[in-house]
């Protein structure tokens, strides 16, 4: 077989494809709201967010909005249109199909489409390829939030869920995540490197022109000195391999699945999201308090701080459909089942000190020991 031919479609996918290192994801997300403009023409025309008329799409969850407003240049809350979720916490298409139409009507200038693979609060996946088609079929920029969920991609079990991220313009990804790369190490990848230097290069100084080589970060973002973090997420990968990435990330999907499974069996706990990637949220449903949502709300954040105070465990909080939620991420390298079994344990101690019922369930209690000999009977 002819060696260059068959080279010859991954060598330009190299040429074509710019990655960028930042220090963090949020950063990393300029290129998607800067780069989207010259795709329309604005940029051309000399103008950035000059009559405020340009629009981005998200699902409607803070976290973006503090992105785009932190690392994505200069939108203001009047350039972002939220879009509900699902019942799934996923970008609603007829939503956004609708919301674009009416910008349209109205003459504002929609650009970007921010969807997500693997949102913060709940780890949805947005249905990528539908978007990928609707971003398509209307000039928009398709961006993919991947800075947590992207590596997702990684579990067999569930890959096929990213259909149509590999046609984003610009994905976002934080290695500092869910590959244990430290602090602070996010990157942009934009399909077509061109528009990204048109964007951000700027002519280098004299004392630089000759040495410069052809590929010049100066080129891709804000930043002129940076440093070397490429490097953290190269030793990420020696280290593990990508086998061990693979068993890493499938792991932590699975402990998220057997949490999830333990909620569901406990009485006095509600899931509150469906389980896609290694984050669960659910909540303390004590029977006095079923029917009340706003002493339940009250009743979870101080489960949460509780749980936090005592140690054992460590769980955020979030707000679904107006609920406050405990929501669960597995994240680190080290985390084991027994880890999984403890967080429950420390939730119900602390749902117990609450309630004033008991001051000492430990982890050998009866109560854990159920849980403990249910796992066990779940893997004979
Ligand atoms: C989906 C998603 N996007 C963006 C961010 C912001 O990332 P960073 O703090 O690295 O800028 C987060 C943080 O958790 C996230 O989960």
């Amino acid at each position: 077989m002819d060696q260059s031919k068959r080279e010859e479609p991954e060598k330009s996918l190299c040429t074509r494809i710019a990655a960028c290192f930042t220090q963090h994801r949020s950063e990393a997300a300029r290129p998607a709201a800067v780069c989207g403009r010259p795709r329309i023409g604005l940029f051309a025309q000399g103008g950035i967010l000059r009559d405020g008329a340009w629009q981005v799409y998200r699902l409607d969850q803070p976290i973006t909005d503090a992105v785009f407003e932190a690392g994505g240049f200069p939108l203001g809350h009047q350039h972002l249109r939220s879009i509900a979720g699902t019942d799934d916490f996923q970008l609603d298409l007829a939503a956004l199909h609708a919301a674009v139409q009416r910008d349209r009507e109205d003459d504002l200038q929609p650009f970007c489409v921010v969807a997500n693979a693997g949102t913060t609060n709940t780890g949805a996946i947005d249905p990528l390829a539908a978007i990928a088609d609707f971003c398509e079929r209307e000039g928009l920029w398709f961006h993919v939030d991947g800075s947590y969920g992207a590596f997702g991609r990684l579990d067999p079990r569930i890959a096929s869920r990213y259909r149509g991220m590999e046609r984003a313009d610009s994905l976002t990804l934080d290695p500092h995540k869910w590959l244990s790369v430290p602090y602070e190490c996010g990157c942009a990848l934009v399909r077509n490197r061109e528009q990204l230097v048109a964007t951000f290069a700027v002519p280098p100084p004299d004392y630089l022109r000759e040495t410069l080589g052809d590929v010049r970060f100066t080129d891709y973002s804000m930043q002129l000195s940076r440093g070397f973090h490429a490097l953290k997420l190269w030793i990420a990968f020696m280290s593990a391999g990508r086998s061990g990435l693979v068993a890493l990330v499938s792991l932590h999907n699975a402990l998220a699945r057997h949490l999830a499974e333990l909620i569901d069996d406990t009485p006095e706990l509600e899931r509150m999201a469906p389980v896609e990637l290694s984050t669960v949220c659910f909540r303390a449903v004590p029977p006095r308090l079923r029917s009340d949502d706003a002493a339940l709300d009250a009743f979870n954040k101080a489960v949460m701080r509780e749980v936090q105070l005592e140690g054992e465990a460590f769980l955020s909080g979030a707000t679904l459909r107006g609920f406050f939620v405990l929501r669960a991420c597995v994240l680190h390298p080290m985390t084991t089942e027994e880890d999984i079994v403890a967080l429950v344990g420390a939730v119900q101690r602390a749902v117990g000190r609450l309630r004033g019922v008991s001051t000492c369930i430990r982890r050998t209690d009866t109560r854990q020991s159920a849980i403990e000999s249910d796992i066990r009977r779940r893997k004979q």
